[in-house]
């Protein structure tokens, strides 16, 4: 039996927080075991080696969003990658573009998430006449809830913010992530927000109109969203909206 090999990690190590440190990469190096993901990796290297070393994690499963980072030039979840997915033993760890850097490979996705919530009014805006506190649950058509379900799952792990060309060049750009969510809304039939309503938030060059269709929200996205089809779908009702005002 040929003994485990040993995989080099470079990881961006900066803290935002010292005055006197600079941005710099740091190699480390580790033996790999059967069915290592990068999480894991990092948590040995944490353990065993530099425990100041900062990135996120909550569930390991692919659940959480938040052990996002760019994987040899690939936004992506490191609980999800498989160190034998690299062939030559050298991985490189970045933090994800495009949000406020906490430390090393740890971003502030949830600032980004909660601010992008507030500006498109990422919520459930039902009619206020139709309210009963009696009435248990709002019955929903199985094909409607179906269709929710399926934009629900977003995580909000931020890679498709960092996969996006127009995102990084256009920090006012909504985003895959954002557009999405809008669409979730548009399509509910409980929310009272017209195409008209929702054409003011998104009908522009910082929303659908802006996308230059390079795909790379959907190619990176971990839970696999169908965000081509959803900003087609949107660009559609705008398109629409503009032709009916
Ligand atoms: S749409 Fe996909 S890539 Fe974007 S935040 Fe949600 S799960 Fe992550
Ligand atoms: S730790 Fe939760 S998605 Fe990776």
């Amino acid at each position: 039996m040929s003994s485990p090999r040993t995989i080099s990690f470079d990881i961006f190590r900066y803290d935002p927080q010292d005055p006197n440190d600079k941005p710099k990469m740091v190699t480390y190096e580790i033996t790999e075991a059967p069915g290592m993901t990068v999480f894991i990796a990092l948590n040995l290297l944490r353990e065993q080696q530099d425990p100041s070393l900062q990135f996120d994690f909550v569930c390991r499963a692919g659940i959480c969003g938040s052990c996002a980072m760019v994987i040899n030039g690939k936004p992506t979840l490191a609980c999800r990658t498989l160190t034998a997915n690299f062939p030559d033993g050298k991985i490189k760890l970045m933090p994800l573009p495009g949000f406020e850097l906490i430390g090393d490979l740890s971003v502030n996705t949830g600032k980004f998430m909660r601010e992008l919530a507030e500006r498109l009014q990422l919520w459930l805006q039902p009619d206020s006449n139709d309210i009963d506190i009696h009435r248990l649950e709002n019955p929903m058509d199985p094909a409607e809830a179906a269709k929710l379900y399926e934009l629900e799952r977003c995580v909000e792990c931020g890679v498709c913010v960092s996969a996006c060309a127009t995102k990084q060049m256009k920090d006012t750009f909504v985003g895959a992530v954002g557009m999405m969510k809008i669409a979730r809304f548009e399509m509910d039939s409980r929310d009272t927000r017209t195409a008209e309503d929702f054409y003011h938030v998104i009908g522009n060059q910082d929303g659908v109109f802006g996308c230059m269709t390079l795909l790379g929200c959907q190619d990176a996205c971990p839970k696999d969203l169908p965000h081509m089809q959803q900003i087609a779908y949107l660009r559609r009702k705008m398109a629409q909206t503009i032709v009916s005002c």
